[in-house]
């Protein structure tokens, strides 16, 4: 708290009724609200837009700068310096580990990949054709029911060994959701692989052949996971601090958390991309879409540039562009149709007049859905990636509310509907 006071005057409230300010490390200061409700008010803030609903001490944002900082430490840092299960251990601990540490969580989270039975049936009883994150969310929530003697929240042993079962487990059910779709048999973890490398390796594997994955490609994968690891109180995150506040146990949470993250205008952006591109079709349709893209009376928008709090740019997309061409060149794809619609979609928006004013630069999803394209992941399967990637996240900060005073999730309402009225007589 700042010696510091906000002071607020109200019409036809005689008294000022003072409000405590809190002083962040970095960034906004808040004022605290709680105590209006004494006068008769409620604040009134749609979206979110001005609200800090929870303290936290795990992920810095600032849009206008273009920073991004976990534990404080810079994602363009730990994207190139770190690797995705060290960035886990960071989220989770406050801490960069030890080795000896590094060491114990890479064990730990090999010996806990393996899926149960149950579960992966779950998974097999599914249409071939349903959507990947409609698997996933089920298969989440059902390791709740595997584990339904080892999640009390209240026991840290049982919340270090749930973070250590999600952050393995959901490579494996999303390696399942792939495989089941393409009406094939799952592959086990491996222990000897890194966590990027078994992902790809148990989603292009086949029984009895390893996946050939190059370090380039296993790197780059890595990375995606690291740039979407955590990302502060964006929807998803907040529906797992909401649900988590009911005490409801951690899987259970963080599938209200996957089933947030499933919409187009969260975690569906990097799908998105690529539909776009497929609909652009050919370098020559690009002015048009271009053209369609500037015009006020059409709804269309360039999928993969903007973001919404990020208005000078994302400092993940950076790291992920380089990693793009990175992949591209492995592959020798530069040459691919969608991937030169990408490139000069690109170019044009980095240099059109149009985009450069509204600061609509390339995003995080649109270098992440062309790397994953590139690499053989179809565009319903984006979102899951999205989605183990952010696992931890959701886990650091449902960790931290429930490891601290927290009380249930309950906002008001401006209500405007009818005022009480008799039912009528018969
Ligand atoms: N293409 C063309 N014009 C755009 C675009 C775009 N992608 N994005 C914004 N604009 C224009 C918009 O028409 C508006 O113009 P005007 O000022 O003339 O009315 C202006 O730019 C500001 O747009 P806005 O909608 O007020 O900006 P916002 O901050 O509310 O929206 C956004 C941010 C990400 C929703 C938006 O840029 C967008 O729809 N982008 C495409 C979808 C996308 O890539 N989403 C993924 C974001 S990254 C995901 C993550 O971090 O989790």
């Amino acid at each position: 708290m700042t010696d510091k006071q906000a002071h607020l005057t109200i019409d036809g409230i005689e008294n000022t009724i003072d409000l405590p300010i809190y002083s962040s490390t970095v960034g906004p200061n808040v004022i605290d609200v709680t105590s209006i409700t004494k006068n008769g008010f409620f604040t009134f803030d749609p979206g979110f837009m001005s609200t800090a609903a929870c303290e936290s001490k795990i992920t810095f944002i600032d849009g206008d700068e273009g920073i991004l900082l976990h534990r404080g430490y810079p994602i363009e840092q730990l994207a190139v310096s770190s690797d995705y299960l060290e960035t886990c251990f960071l989220l989770l601990n406050g801490e960069l580990p030890t080795p000896a540490q590094k060491q114990e969580f890479v064990t730990a989270i090999k010996n806990n990949a393996v899926v149960d039975a149950s579960v992966a049936n779950i998974i097999k009883s599914f249409k071939r054709e349903s959507h990947p994150m409609a698997m996933l969310c089920s298969a989440v929530a059902a390791l709740a029911a595997v584990y339904n003697d080892e999640i009390d929240i209240t026991k840290e042993e049982d919340r270090k060994l749930t973070a250590y079962r999600l952050i393995a487990q959901v490579p494996t059910l999303a390696a399942m959701v792939y495989k089941h779709r393409q009406d094939e048999t799952f592959i086990a973890p491996d222990a000897n692989l890194g966590y990027a490398e078994n992902y790809l390796n148990m989603t292009f594997g086949t029984a009895g052949q390893a996946a050939k994955v190059s370090q380039i490609i296993a790197k780059a994968m890595d990375r995606i996971f690291i740039l979407h690891a955590d990302h502060e109180q964006n929807a998803s995150t907040s529906t797992v601090r909401l649900s988590g506040s009911s005490g409801t146990n951690p899987f259970a949470a963080i599938a209200a958390g996957i089933s947030t993250l499933w919409g187009p205008a969260h975690g569906g952006a990097n799908e998105a991309v690529l539909n776009m591109l497929e609909e652009i079709g050919s370098v020559e349709n690009i002015d048009k879409y271009v053209a369609k893209a500037k015009d006020k009376n059409d709804s269309f928008r360039l999928m993969g540039f903007g973001h919404r709090v990020y208005k000078n740019f994302d400092p993940r997309a950076k790291v992920m562009k380089q990693t793009c061409d990175e992949v591209l060149a492995e592959l020798g794809l530069e040459n691919d149709p969608l991937l030169a619609i990408a490139k000069r979609l690109e170019q044009i928006a980095l240099e059109d007049p149009y985009f450069i004013s509204k600061k609509l630069y390339p995003n995080v999803d649109f270098y992440s859905g062309i790397i994953l394209k590139a690499v053989g992941i179809p565009a319903e399967m984006f979102t899951v990636i999205f989605a183990t990637g952010r696992a931890v996240g959701w886990y650091a900060h449902w960790d931290e509310m429930v490891s601290t005073a927290y009380k249930i999730g309950r906002p008001r309402q401006l209500y405007t509907g009818s005022v009480k009225r008799d039912y009528p007589k018969k």
